[in-house]
């Protein structure tokens, strides 16, 4: 019996996912189809209380009223609980098996970040900190350079803070787009990131303390690399001594993503009036065969 009147426990699932069956996309038919019966499966694995569902409902609705147009508390949720490095391993890089891992996009990413030539800063106003020369390549799976591919890098202060979360920053500082050469390079001047808490003043840091858990991420370098026949490569490169590396709030870290943040405490300096020390980073990606799409941006 899968519809009609509900005569005991059991008539719930059946009904519920009889009722779905007539959607007419075949994907929204097996994803509902998915959901529904593992959400029931666990409200009885559990024996979930009506408290507890109460609880439940009102954690969703307080994440909604939470998102606005600078925050999204649902990414958040679902960084937190391994969600989004779990879709993301599973749809990039043969299951992360590939030499460059993709990473979640996290809650940052802005569009239209400004233009930047090669070697250009994306510090944008004073930002006191160590000072960081980036060299990155972008190359096929076969190893060959991809040119023409636009990169968008955007990462915290030195005192671990998004330019949109701190008045004192300039709009768009710590933020630029690049555009690989012919040899597929692209390189900036910045400051060294740091670790940072993810926001805690809504229902996920509330969760994150019933739980008894740091609510940091380790320092690192946001990289989104979109190219026409390529794959979009949405990443992150961590610091190699930050440490929160072991212990990311939202699971971002794989080994590949660990850069080599190199400490410079002598020597020619990279450009003028640059004080020791000063840090380099290198880093290599690979970009997979695929479709270039952008996702939506988090915030605006
Ligand atoms: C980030 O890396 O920007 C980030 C990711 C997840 C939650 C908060 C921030
Ligand atoms: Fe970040």
């Amino acid at each position: 019996m899968t519809t009609g009147i509900i005569e005991k426990l059991e008539d719930v699932t059946p009904n519920v996912l009889g009722a779905m069956s007539g959607a007419e996309s075949a994907r929204l038919r097996t994803v509902m189809e998915s959901f529904v019966r593992h959400i029931h499966a666990f409200a009885q694995e559990v024996k979930l209380t009506e408290a507890e569902y109460d609880l439940g409902i009102e954690f969703l609705n307080r994440i909604g009223q939470a998102t606005h147009d600078s925050h999204n508390e649902g990414i958040l949720f679902a960084d937190a609980i391994g969600f989004s490095t779990l879709v993301c391993l599973l749809n990039n890089g043969n299951d992360g098996a590939t030499e460059t891992a993709a990473a979640l996009l996290g809650p940052f990413w802005r569009a239209n970040s400004p233009r930047t030539a090669n070697g250009g800063s994306i510090v944008r106003s004073t930002t006191p900190g160590p000072e960081l020369f980036v060299a990155c390549e972008i190359v096929d799976v076969a190893g060959k350079p991809i040119a023409g591919a636009e990169v968008d890098v955007w990462q915290s202060s030195p005192v671990g803070l998004y330019e949109n979360q701190d008045d004192t920053q300039a709009d768009m500082n710590l933020r630029g787009k690049f555009t690989t050469d012919a040899a597929g390079r692209f390189s900036f001047r910045s400051v060294k990131p740091a670790g940072y808490p993810v926001p805690t003043d809504g229902p996920v840091g509330d969760l994150l303390r019933a739980q008894n858990r740091h609510p940091y991420r380790p320092a690192h370098i946001h990289f989104l690399g979109f190219k026409q026949g390529y794959k979009t490569l949405i990443t992150q490169v961590f610091v190699d001594d930050d440490e929160h590396l072991e212990t990311d709030v939202v699971f971002g870290v794989t080994r590949a993503l660990v850069g080599d943040y190199r400490r410079i405490d002598a020597g020619e300096p990279p450009a003028p009036s640059v004080q020791a020390p000063w840090y380099t980073l290198n880093y290599r990606f690979v970009m997979e065969a695929g479709e270039a799409v952008l996702p939506k941006p988090p915030i605006k």
